[in-house]
């Protein structure tokens, strides 16, 4: 392993939890410094890794230093972390580990303080004592904020710590086939051809195919020609669950970067669908997403809880609200999200998406279908939400989701990793016909 990776993870944790970068902003920068594609992985291991241990490699770190490194030498408070996390978690050999992490402190402006990081590492060696955090509080025993993990508790007292362990997974890659260019059964023989392991473990949804080993997508076989996206299988639900056909009028309302677009486009591809996201350098995605595979949709720029910028006046036969959220249910697969989220943002998630869903319900046709997605397990996002919508708006019905264990349970919560699949939450609305 080259140094540069060492030195680049510390940045990159650095400029996560210190500047509030997202990790899709900050590793994709980072990688661009490396060359080697197997340094670009393993520079994500590594910052995926502290992101998911944070709590407990700063723990060990207190136990044998008297303070922190502060100020300008926090990136080195950071090395310390990557050094930790591979002796504790990586297969790298602890010697290789050690010496290449003090050399990174160098490059780092760290020359100083190199006896003190090779004394921490060697003391994490040889004491693996410092990292039992069995009877350590909740916060550092599961790796998670104290905010969320008390929402967790009082949404889910029976589940919860599944949920944080849950979340400390790696999360595995889902394919969504392309069934109007190849049949999930042949594009599984596809696979099988290249030895490529894998399984379609949902009955209903045999598209929906989840690889053993995560692997580079473009070199799998038909990316180029369109066979497949990548698409979380609970993601996968949302077009599905609309039930759209080639008569409708679709409005996909926070589309960016517009996986249920082309799924929508490619269940019903006479649709005529508008694809609309707020975010204007977002909507670049969408349109190469639907370029790829072929598909078709009006992409607009706008935002959604203001409709007299941008709605004809035709009323839609469905509509999809896949609305911003918390995100707490994709922890898995964004690991800083547990730290960049904070607890006074979820109000004004709430009231975001109180107002898309308010202002998207009169653009929907009588007898039409409304599906309010999240990938989210906050209550307060989901279920409270959607009982509060109901109490307001007497022409809104609840459908049963055919897939939700408990039919009387508000819309249908999935937790992460059940079934392995993301945390995400779908309420399907009928509008009265009546209207
Ligand atoms: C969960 S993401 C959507 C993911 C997308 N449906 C997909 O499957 O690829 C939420 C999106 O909502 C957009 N958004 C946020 N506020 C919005 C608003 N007021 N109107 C429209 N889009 C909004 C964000 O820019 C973001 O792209």
């Amino acid at each position: 392993m080259s140094q540069s990776v060492r030195v680049l993870a510390a940045q990159c944790c650095f400029d996560i939890i210190d500047n509030g970068l997202s990790m899709s902003e900050a590793l994709p920068r980072a990688q661009a410094k490396l060359s080697n594609d197997l340094d670009k992985a393993l520079l994500q291991e590594i910052c995926f890794g502290v992101m998911r241990y944070l709590p407990q490699l700063e723990a060990a770190t207190s136990q044998l230093m008297v303070k922190p490194l502060v100020k300008q030498l926090r990136p080195l408070q950071f090395l310390l972390y990557v050094g930790i996390y591979q002796l504790k978690f990586m297969r790298i050999p602890d010697h290789a580990a050690i010496s290449e992490t003090v050399e990174a402190a160098r490059a780092l402006k760290g020359q100083s303080l190199t006896k003190l990081i090779n004394a921490v590492l060697r003391n994490v060696q040889r004491h693996p004592g410092i990292f039992d955090f069995n009877d350590a509080v909740d916060a550092v025993r599961f790796n998670h904020p104290g905010w969320l993990i008390k929402q967790l508790q009082q949404a889910y007292p029976e589940q919860w710590q599944d949920i944080l362990l849950a979340n400390q997974h790696k999360a595995p890659l889902w394919l969504r086939v392309n069934a109007n260019v190849i049949s999930a059964a042949d594009y599984s023989a596809a696979l099988t051809a290249e030895d490529i392991e894998h399984q379609q473990p949902i009955a209903a949804m045999p598209t929906a195919i989840v690889l053993k080993q995560a692997q580079d997508v473009s070199q799998l076989p038909g990316y180029d020609l369109g066979w497949f996206s990548v698409q979380d299988a609970a993601a996968q639900y949302a077009a599905t669950l609309l039930d759209v056909k080639n008569n409708h009028l679709i409005l996909d309302a926070c589309c960016a970067p517009g996986g249920k677009t082309c799924h929508i486009a490619e269940l019903a591809p006479g649709a005529k669908i508008t694809a609309l996201d707020k975010e204007p350098k977002r909507l670049t995605r969408v349109h190469e997403n639907l370029a790829r595979l072929n598909l078709k949709a009006t992409v607009i720029a706008a935002d959604a809880a203001q409709p007299d910028t941008w709605w004809q006046g035709q009323q839609f036969d469905r509509i999809l609200l896949d609305v911003p959220c918390s995100a707490t249910g994709v922890i898995r697969r964004h690991p800083d999200i547990r730290w960049l989220r904070k607890n006074n943002d979820i109000p004004t998630l709430v009231a975001l998406q109180q107002q898309i869903l308010q202002h998207c319900w009169p653009l929907l046709a009588p007898g039409g279908r409304l599906l309010y997605a999240t990938c989210s397990v906050l209550p307060a996002e989901n279920q409270q939400q959607i009982s509060d919508f109901l109490a307001q708006h007497p022409d809104a019905r609840l459908e049963p989701i055919q897939h939700q264990p408990d039919s009387t349970t508000i819309g249908w919560q999935i937790l992460p990793n059940e079934q392995q699949l993301d945390g995400f939450y779908y309420a399907l609305l009928v509008k009265d016909s009546k209207d």
